[in-house]
């Protein structure tokens, strides 16, 4: 059933939740007995990062930062704003950045997280997307944990939002073209 305003289900629930499984395994293996700290990027991976957690077997710890670049509209405006910055110190600590969805790469790479992550001591630093938009990135951004590759279509859903909405949808959806909020 497509939820009003949007135009396809991409990825089922039942789809994400097993690819989570698989990620949450993946990252349990290859950081057992490491200092884990995961870092969400907001807000659109909240729902996907505590999903992520509950599927990683080893201990951990979380934070956020908050980033921002879309503003209201459906295209990257290449304009990052560093909404609220990080409080854990990373020194030895092995970060996964996570992230719902790395379309353009500007967000990473203009916010600077990943260096900053370098020069706080991080022991190493990694980027888990659930989505990677590949066929639309502009900088080269390292991506180390992919969920599911997708084509050039604007996404909502499982987090990810137009214009504040669609977040709270269970799925991940295309947007349809008509959708005027
Ligand atoms: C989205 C998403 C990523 C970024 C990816 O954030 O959460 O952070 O866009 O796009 P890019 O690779 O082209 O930079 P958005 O700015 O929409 O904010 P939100 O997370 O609050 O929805």
């Amino acid at each position: 059933m497509l939820p009003e305003g949007t135009r396809e289900v991409l990825l089922t629930e039942a789809q994400i939740a097993a690819r989570i499984q698989e990620l949450g395994q993946l990252i349990s293996d290859d950081y057992a007995g490491k200092n884990l700290l995961l870092i969400g990027v907001l807000k659109g991976s909240f729902i996907f990062l505590a999903d992520l957690v509950r599927n990683i077997s080893i201990p951990l710890t979380i934070d956020f930062v908050t980033l921002s670049s879309y503003g209201d509209s459906t295209t990257s405006s290449g304009n990052v704003k560093i909404i609220e910055s990080l409080r854990a110190n990373v020194s030895g600590q092995h970060v996964v950045v996570v992230e719902d969805i790395v379309d353009t790469g500007w967000t990473l790479s203009m916010s600077r997280i990943l260096e900053d992550l370098h020069s706080g001591n991080a022991a190493s630093v990694k980027v888990c997307t659930l989505l990677d938009k590949r066929c639309r990135r502009e900088v080269d951004v390292p991506v180390d944990y992919v969920g599911f590759e997708i084509e050039d279509r604007f996404v909502v859903g499982f987090g990810m939002d137009f214009d504040g909405l669609f977040r709270s949808l269970p799925m991940i959806a295309a947007l349809d073209e008509k959708t005027t909020l």
